[in-house]
C-alpha cells in the first residue's frame, strides 16, 4: 500500500494494528539486550530511552511508507505536517518507566486522527491501536465500529457504584503535578474499593475498556497517551468527561468509565 487516497476507519485500524505490532515486538527484542537510557525530558525521572527513538522512527517510517501524504505526531519529536486530513498520533512507549524496570506493562499507542475544532487539542481519533508485546494483547477500535481486543468484541464492568469501584490512575513527572495529584488522589481513595497505578495511561484506558478496571483519570495527559486509548474505552462503552477543561490547574483532565460512575468521580476526585 503506497497510496494516500480516502481510506475507511477500519483499514486506518489495520494499518495502525500492523505498525503496532512491528514496533511493539521489536521494543520488546530490544529490551531483552538492556535498556540505554538517552536523556532526561521534564524532570530527572522522566526519561526517554534508545528504545523509544527507535520505536518511533519505526512507527513513522511504516505510516509514511503506507500513507505518504499523513501527518504524523510523536511523543520523542515528530512533527510531520501532512496533506490528506488525517494526523498519526502516537506513543512509541507508552510506560516508559515499566520498559526501564523491565515490568511487563507498557505499550504502543497509534491513532488516525482527522480535525475537530470540537476538542480541545484540536483532533478526533477515528482508529486506533494499542499494543502491549508482552501479553500479545492487541486493542483496536474503529469510530462507530467498536472495540476489540485480538479480535473479540470488548466491553467495560458498567459498575456505577464509586465505593465498590477499582480506579485506575497515573502521575505526571514534575514534583508540583504530583503535589496536586496526590491531594486529588488522596481525596477519592476513602470512597473508592481500591487504585491502581499501571504505568502506561494507553494500557489504563484499554483496562477500562475491557473491563479489568472499573474507571481510569489522569490529568495533565498528553495526546499521544490517550488518542488510542480514548478511543478503544469510547467504543467499548464508557464515557469520558473532562479531558477539555480546564479546572485542575491548568491541565487538561480526563474522567473514564461506566456513564453512571464518571461524574461521581470527578466530584470524588476534584471535591466539587
Ligand atoms: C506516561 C504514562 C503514565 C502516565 C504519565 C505519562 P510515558 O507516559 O502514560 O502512566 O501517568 O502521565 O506521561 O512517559 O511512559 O510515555
Ligand atoms: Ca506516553
Amino acid at each position: 500500500m503506497t497510496s494516500s487516497a480516502p481510506l475507511s476507519p477500519a483499514l486506518l485500524a489495520q494499518i495502525a494494528t500492523r505498525v503496532a505490532r512491528l514496533a511493539g515486538d521489536r521494543i520488546r527484542e530490544l529490551r531483552e539486550q538492556g535498556v540505554d537510557v538517552a536523556a532526561a525530558k521534564s524532570s530527572a525521572v522522566d526519561i526517554v530511552t534508545e528504545a523509544d527513538r527507535e520505536a518511533e522512527r519505526i512507527v513513522t517510517a511504516a505510516l509514511r511508507e503506507a500513507r505518504p501524504d499523513d501527518g504524523v505526531l510523536g511523543e520523542e519529536g515528530t512533527g510531520i505536517t501532512g496533506t490528506s486530513g488525517i494526523t498519526w498520533v502516537i506513543d512509541p512507549i507508552d510506560g516508559t518507566v515499566n520498559y526501564l524496570y523491565n515490568l511487563p506493562m507498557y505499550t504502543v499507542s497509534i491513532a488516525a486522527t482527522v480535525p475537530s475544532p470540537a476538542y480541545a487539542d484540536g483532533r478526533r481519533a477515528i482508529a486506533g491501536a494499542v499494543y502491549n508485546p508482552n501479553s500479545n494483547e492487541m486493542f483496536e477500535a474503529v469510530d462507530g465500529g467498536g472495540a476489540r481486543l485480538n479480535g473479540i468484541r470488548i466491553a467495560p464492568t458498567g459498575n456505577t457504584e464509586l465505593a465498590t469501584s477499582l480506579v485506575a490512575t497515573g502521575f505526571g513527572y514534575t514534583a508540583a503535578r504530583r503535589t496536586v495529584q496526590a491531594e486529588m488522589a488522596a481525596r477519592m481513595l476513602p470512597g473508592v474499593r481500591d487504585i491502581r497505578r499501571f504505568g502506561s495511561a494507553a494500557n489504563d484506558l484499554c483496562m477500562v475498556a475491557c473491563g479489568r478496571v472499573d474507571a481510569f483519570y489522569e490529568i495533565g495527559l498528553q495526546p499521544w497517551d490517550y488518542a488510542a486509548g480514548a478511543l478503544i474505552a469510547t467504543e467499548a462503552g464508557c464515557a469520558i468527561i473532562g479531558e477539555h477543561d480546564q479546572q485542575a490547574p491548568g491541565e487538561p483532565f480526563m474522567f473514564v468509565g461506566a456513564p453512571g460512575l464518571v461524574h461521581k468521580l470527578r466530584t470524588a476526585v476534584l471535591g466539587m
